[in-house]
């Protein structure tokens, strides 16, 4: 029998930065070029063969479809060496496609990693989201509030009023009730094209950023990469899943998930501590974009733990080959 190698997360930490940066200099070259499809499959290539190279016996569990739909890092996916510790692996090797090809801001490579079994396996389908950052009681917002509702109690627990608050929301029609919701309380919308993986993050630098809650439904499996990042830099997120079909509650079924109705906190979509990364590939609130010159990349990664809640940010700059 063997003996399960420990989640030694401050040493894989930098193999996994080094995952993010490699997946954001692939695309480097299709940054504003006008092809999603490419510039997609340039940092899933890249992300693939980084990762392949850590210590750990690791899993795909949000990756870039089911098996059938995407030949590589497909759900389920062996990836890594084999030789360190069982771990679970939640990525996108490229959020925010369309403004990576549009050259729009917030554009991110992203790859979180947990021990075996401790990521929510989330089917590829909506969720409906909320999350704040640090320094708010618990449960000060909730799901079940209406979106006004959450901007009141959020402006009483901040000792503001409701216009000081700004919310951040994906620019999609069907937000189209919520945002006249939230504007009829007088608070600020930031909407955003794409990237809610971004979106929400800025709530846990809500200083820098100027956003201090994100709300509505955006991909589930975005959702567990962006719980990830709130467990270590702080703050709270709750997400339920949003069905349109039976197609995609076959999905959650796969996905070993029972109550469709179930609200899942931070701490239910991430049980175990995590290391998060997270590359610029274009400029955005929190990291600055790929910086090319004739003959280097240079590119900024986020990089954090949430055993220490340390955030590590990281400047690369490499001569291009
Ligand atoms: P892609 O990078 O796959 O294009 O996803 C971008 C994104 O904006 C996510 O951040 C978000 O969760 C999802 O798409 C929203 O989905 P939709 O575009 O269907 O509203």
């Amino acid at each position: 029998m063997t003996t399960p190698v420990d989640f030694n997360d401050r040493m894989l930490s930098l193999g996994l930065a080094r995952v993010s940066e490699a997946a954001a200099m692939a695309s480097a070259k299709l940054v504003g070029r006008g092809d999603e499809k490419a510039a997609d499959q340039a940092a899933v290539n890249a992300m693939r063969d980084q990762l392949n190279m850590l210590d750990i016996k690791g899993v795909v569990v949000i990756g870039e479809g089911e098996r059938d739909e995407a030949p590589m890092l497909f759900i389920g996916e062996e990836v890594g060496n084999g030789d360190g510790p069982a771990v679970d692996i939640a990525l996108d090797p490229l959020e925010g496609t369309t403004l990576t090809a549009k050259d729009m801001p917030n554009a991110l490579t992203v790859i979180a990693m947990a021990p075996r079994g401790t990521l929510l396996h989330a089917p590829d389908v909506y969720m409906d989201k909320l999350a704040i950052g640090p320094g708010y009681p618990v449960g000060v917002v909730s799901l079940d509030m209406s979106p006004a509702e959450r901007v009141r109690a959020l402006a009483k627990a901040r000792g503001c009023d409701a216009d000081d608050i700004t919310v951040c929301v994906l620019e999609r029609p069907r937000h189209q009730e919520m945002i006249d919701e939230i504007r009829s309380t007088g608070a600020a919308i930031r909407l955003i094209t794409d990237g809610d993986v971004a979106g929400v993050i800025h709530c846990a630098e809500a200083e820098i950023t100027g956003i201090d809650m994100y709300m509505g439904a955006g991909g589930a499996p975005e959702g567990v990469l962006a719980a990830s990042a709130l467990k270590c830099m702080g703050g709270q997120m709750w997400g339920r899943l949003m069905f349109r079909n039976d197609d995609e509650k076959g999905r959650a079924a796969k996905a070993g998930i029972t109550d469709l109705d179930r609200i899942y906190d931070r701490d239910d979509m991430v049980t175990s501590d995590v290391i998060f990364a997270a590359t610029g590939v274009t400029d955005g609130s929190i990291l600055r974009g790929i910086k090319r010159e004739p003959t280097h990349l240079t590119t900024e990664t986020i990089l954090m733990r949430s055993k220490t809640g340390s955030v590590r940010r990281m400047t690369y700059r490499n001569p291009i080959k």
